[in-house]
Parts: structure tokens; sequence; C-alpha cells
């Protein structure tokens, strides 16, 4: 049985009080509201809050992640921050590949795919992002530039630490811009990256991986796309930002 996740990525976002407050005021939602067994939650806040909200996080399937991690287990990387030591800071998820990486820090299909291995090696799932730019997809593309970014990041993976990863589908043309994925399209790119894990592994791999849908999901549109059969949660990005939002996006499925 696959996994349903909300995962609320922060970004460069909250000073350490605020991410308290944040943190705090969701925890107490999720303890009375009783968290569903088969949903997880994940915050993922920027890297001087890991500890602390790792800490915090005392209720069984709510967990924190990175949003990034380099390649690299240790050494004379000034500024960077290695997969073992976010599973250090109580840290149980990572995510790799967001647009925002590809984007403004040049990364590479081929650059993620090591970052992927060391998360792993490290003991932290990767939550793989994939997703095409709004040229992709008016080019009819956005099928072939999935494809690729999977096979250069991930399709690499042994079947079993395939197995252990998540990925999310983020169109970048989605993300922040307050327009959404139709359901449809958004349940026709899922469908079709589980399709393309099945022909590369098998169909209980596919069937058991989880597949999130991010780019302005929110309160309001989070039920309509959680409804379809290939979209087992979410990645929020300005929506978790508002604990009670993002609370309700959680109580959407
Ligand atoms: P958004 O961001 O929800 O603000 O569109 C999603 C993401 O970047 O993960």
């Amino acid at each position: 049985m696959r996994k349903r996740i909300v995962a609320g990525n922060w970004k460069m976002n909250k000073t350490f009080e605020e991410a308290i407050d944040l943190v705090s005021e969701q925890i107490i939602a999720f303890r009375n509201d009783k968290l569903p067994k088969d949903i997880e939650v994940i915050f993922a806040p920027p890297f001087p809050f890991l500890k602390t909200v790792s800490v915090l996080i005392d209720i069984p399937h709510v967990h924190v992640a990175a949003q990034n991690c380099y390649i690299e287990e240790k050494g004379a990387f000034t500024g960077e921050v290695s997969a073992s030591m976010i599973r250090s800071s109580g840290a149980g998820y990572v995510i790799i590949g967001h647009s925002e990486r590809r984007m403004y820090f040049n990364e590479s299909n081929e650059f993620l795919a090591k970052k992927v291995v060391i998360a792993l090696k490290a003991g932290l799932i990767p939550i793989f992002c994939c997703g095409e730019t709004l040229k992709d997809r008016k080019n009819e593309n956005h099928f072939n530039i999935v494809k690729l970014q999977l096979e250069e990041s991930i399709f690499h993976l042994s079947e079993s630490d395939f197995q252990k990863i998540v990925i999310a589908y983020e169109p970048v043309w989605a993300i922040g811009t307050g327009i959404t994925a139709t359901p449809a399209q958004a349940q026709e790119m899922h469908a079709y990256i589980r399709k393309l894990i099945t022909d590369k592994y098998n169909h209980k791999v596919a069937d058991n991986i989880s597949i999130l849908y991010g780019g302005s999901c929110n309160a309001k549109n989070a039920k309509e796309l959680f409804a379809n059969p290939d979209i087992d949660g979410g990645l929020i990005g300005g929506a978790s930002l508002i604990a009670q939002d993002f609370v309700s996006i959680v109580n959407a499925f």
C-alpha cells in the first residue's frame, strides 16, 4: 500500500520564532484531529531550523525534510550541507531537484542523480521533484522532459533503493503562480510516471511509490487533486506557510 503524503516546503521563509510558531500550531491541530494512520505529514523548514523542528515534533506520522543536500559526504565545500548532517539533525527526508534549484543553481539531471544516491546512503528518503516548464508544455514536450528527468536522475537506482523514494510532479508553470495544473493534467502525468516506472522496474514497484503533486496546491483545490487515483498527496509551497491552510490540505484526503 502506498503512503499518502502532504509535505510543506517552506523555502527561504520564516525567522526562528516564526518557524516555531508555525510548527507548534500545526502539531496541536494534528494531535486534536487525529491524523489518519496512512497519512504522513512532512515539514521542510530551512536548514537552521531542522533540529528544533525535529525535536518539537512528537506525534507519529509527522516528519521533517531538508530542502536540499550536497553531493559529497564531507569536506571543504564551504556553505554546503551534507545528507548525513541532515540525518543527524533528525530529518528523515530531503527534497531533491526542486525546479528552483534547477533554475537558480543550475542543477542538472546528472548532478541530481548523485544527490539521490548520497541521500539514500545517509538514510534519508529523497523526495525527487520533476516537472516541465511552460515552454515545454506549449511545445507538447512535457512527457519527454519528465521522462528524461527520471531516466537521468533516478532510474539508475536499484529496485530496492527505488522503492524507498518519493516523487513529486511539479510543473514549473504552476509553482508559486496561482495557476494549478487541472486535476486531469496532473493525473495524466502521474499515470505516465507510474507507467515509466512499471516499464523500468515492475508493476509492484510502480504501484507502491507515492507520487505527489506540487504547484499552487491549496486548501481550495487539494480535494479535487487528491481524489485522483495516481495522485498520492502534495508538495505544498506557499500554502504551507499558513498553519490553518496546511492543516486543511492534509484534511483534504
Ligand atoms: P507553491 O510551491 O505551492 O507555492 O506553488 C510548490 C513548490 O514549490 O513545492
